[in-house]
């Protein structure tokens, strides 16, 4: 049984390589490179594959997940600049990719191990990424 919750956040980012020429940056992130920065508004679901628990009728609490992705994704993210604000990203290159690893690895700290988490992240209305730790 799999249960989920949808949240969202607004957050700036550039996408850079540091030991990467200016040329090769561009090349590589176009406009996810410009030096000012710029904002997506990112879509979250977090899905969680779990036996629903016979005394309560649910696999979690969706309020305990909601508290949880509050307190790890949308207070340290949410309008945020990830580069410069999120200590996550100063040597991470924030991309949907390692937003994502990032998001799963906090989530799964405060998660019972007895639950899969599945996050797909969206960055744009067409391109998604999505994570379940392999
Ligand atoms: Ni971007």
């Amino acid at each position: 049984m799999k249960v989920c919750r949808r949240e969202t956040f607004n957050a700036a980012h550039r996408l850079y390589n540091p030991t990467f020429s200016d040329e090769k940056n561009e090349a590589i992130f176009g406009k996810c490179n410009n030096p000012n920065f710029h904002g997506h508004n990112y879509t979250l679901l977090v899905c969680l594959d779990g036996e629903i628990d016979p005394e309560t009728g649910y696999v979690i609490d969706l309020k305990i997940l909601s508290d949880i992705i509050e307190e790890e994704v949308k207070e340290p993210f949410d309008h945020r600049n990830l580069n410069l604000d999120c200590p996550e990203f100063a040597d991470l290159i924030p991309t949907a990719e390692n937003i994502t690893l990032v998001i799963w690895n906090k989530l799964r700290q405060r998660l019972d191990e007895k639950y899969t988490i599945e996050l797909t992240l969206w960055e744009t209305e067409r391109n998604s990424v999505y994570y379940n730790g392999k």
